[in-house]
C-alpha cells in the first residue's frame, strides 16, 4: 500500500510504504512546549501523531526514565520520532549541569536506545552549540561556551548513534500556543503593548525562523529523507535590537519604552554566544529552496 498524506497526496519516497494504514506514525517528545504544537500540526498532514509531554499531551512520560521511554516507543511503534523535550533555560543549565545532562543528553540516549532501527529520529538542537564569534556558522563550527550548548551538543551525539538520525539546529519566535510559555516575540509584543521598559540587545545576533516555518521545514526534511546535521534558520540575521525594531515597525507599535543595550549589562546570567547566526546553505541545497529572511518571518506576526 502506498502511504498518502491526509490530503491524499503521495508521500515522498523516503516515507512511503512505511505504515500499513497508509499514514506515517509520528511520536513527538516535548510536544507540549513552544515548538511541539507547531510540529504536531505540520506532521498531521502526513500521518497520525502521538504527542508526549511530561505532564500534558496525549500521553505523559518522564523521558528521563529510560524504561518509560522504551515502553512508550514499543507501544506506539513510531516510524518518525521527533524530540523537542529539553531543558531550554540557559541559566538553569548553567547552575545545574547534571540536570542539563539528564534533560538534554540522557533523554536523547533513551530515545535512541528504544527507537526501531528503521525509524527516523529527529533531534531538535540549537544555535548555542556555536561559539558566538566568526558567524555565520557552518555545521562543523561547533564550540559551545555554556552548559546549555554543551549538553545539547552531547544530545546531538547521542542522536547520531541512530542510523536514521536527523539533527536540526534551530532558533525561533512566534506566538506560543502553550499557556505559561512565551517566545521572544511574545515577550517583546507584550512589553511594547503595555509600555513596560525593555532593553533590546544590540550585541546579540541570531537568525531565527517563525515557529510555523521550523515545523514545516522539519517535516519537509523528514519527507526528503535528510539524515545528519543541518542548520535550520533564516537567511541572514540581525541583532535582537534590530529584530525588536523591525517587529515594532511591522506591528505599528511604539518603541518609546525601549532602550538599546548590551546583553552583558545584565549581571548574573550564564555566558551566551554573542553571534549565533547560522549558514543555511546546506539545508537550502538539500531541500532545493531558499530559506526565508528574518524580515519575511517577522512579517508573519500578527497582533
Ligand atoms: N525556546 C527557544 O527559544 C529555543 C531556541 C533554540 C532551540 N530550541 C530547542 O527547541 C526544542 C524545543 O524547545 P521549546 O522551547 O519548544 O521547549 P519547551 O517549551 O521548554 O518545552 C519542553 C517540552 O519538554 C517536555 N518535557 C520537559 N521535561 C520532560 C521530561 N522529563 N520528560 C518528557 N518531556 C519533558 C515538556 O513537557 P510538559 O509541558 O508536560 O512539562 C515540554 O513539552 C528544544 O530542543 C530546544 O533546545 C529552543
Amino acid at each position: 500500500m502506498r502511504a498518502r498524506t491526509k490530503a491524499g497526496n503521495p508521500l515522498p519516497a523516503d516515507t512511503r510504504n512505511k505504515s500499513e494504514s497508509g499514514l506515517v506514525r509520528f511520536l513527538i517528545f516535548g510536544a507540549t512546549g513552544l515548538l511541539g504544537p507547531y510540529l504536531s500540526d505540520a506532521a498531521e498532514a502526513f500521518g497520525t501523531v502521538v504527542r508526549c509531554g511530561k505532564n500534558q499531551g496525549d500521553v505523559h512520560c518522564d523521558a528521563t526514565n529510560p524504561s518509560e521511554v522504551a515502553a512508550l516507543v514499543s507501544h506506539v511503534s513510531p516510524e518518525v520520532i521527533i524530540n523537542c523535550a529539553a531543558l531550554t533555560d540557559v541559566d538553569a543549565c548553567e547552575s545545574d549541569a547534571s540536570k542539563a545532562d539528564r534533560m538534554n543528553r540522557k533523554i536523547v540516549a533513551a530515545i535512541v536506545d528504544s527507537a526501531p532501527t528503521d525509524a527516523v529520529v529527529v533531534q531538535i538542537s540549537t544555535d548555542q552549540v556555536y561559539p558566538g564569534t566568526n558567524a555565520p556558522f557552518e555545521e562543523s563550527c561547533i564550540d559551545p561556551i555554556n552548559e546549555y550548548g554543551r549538553s545539547k551538543l552531547a544530545g546531538e551525539r547521542e542522536a547520531l548513534r541512530h542510523p536514521g538520525a536527523l539533527v536540526l539546529r534551530v532558533n525561533f519566535f512566534g506566538p506560543s500556543r502553550t499557556p505559561g510559555r512565551m517566545s521572544l516575540s511574545d515577550w517583546m509584543i507584550k512589553n511594547l503593548v503595555s509600555g513596560a521598559p525593555i532593553t533590546l540587545f544590540e550585541d546579540s545576533e541570531f537568525s531565527p525562523l517563525h515557529l510555523e516555518s521550523v515545523a514545516r521545514f522539519t517535516i519537509d526534511a523528514v519527507t526528503h529523507g535528510l539524515r545528519g546535521v543541518y542548520n535550520l534558520g533564516s537567511r541572514q540575521g540581525a541583532s535582537k535590537a534590530e529584530f525588536g525594531q523591525a517587529l515594532a515597525r511591522h506591528l505599528s507599535l511604539d518603541t518609546g519604552n525601549t532602550r538599546r543595550g548590551k546583553s552583558t549589562d545584565i549581571p548574573g546570567r550564564a555566558r551566551r554566544p554573542k553571534d549565533m547566526r547560522m549558514d543555511v546553505t546546506r539545508i537550502e541545497a538539500a531541500l532545493g529552496c531558499a530559506m526565508p529572511t528574518m524580515c519575511d518571518e517577522i512579517h508573519r506576526l500578527k497582533l
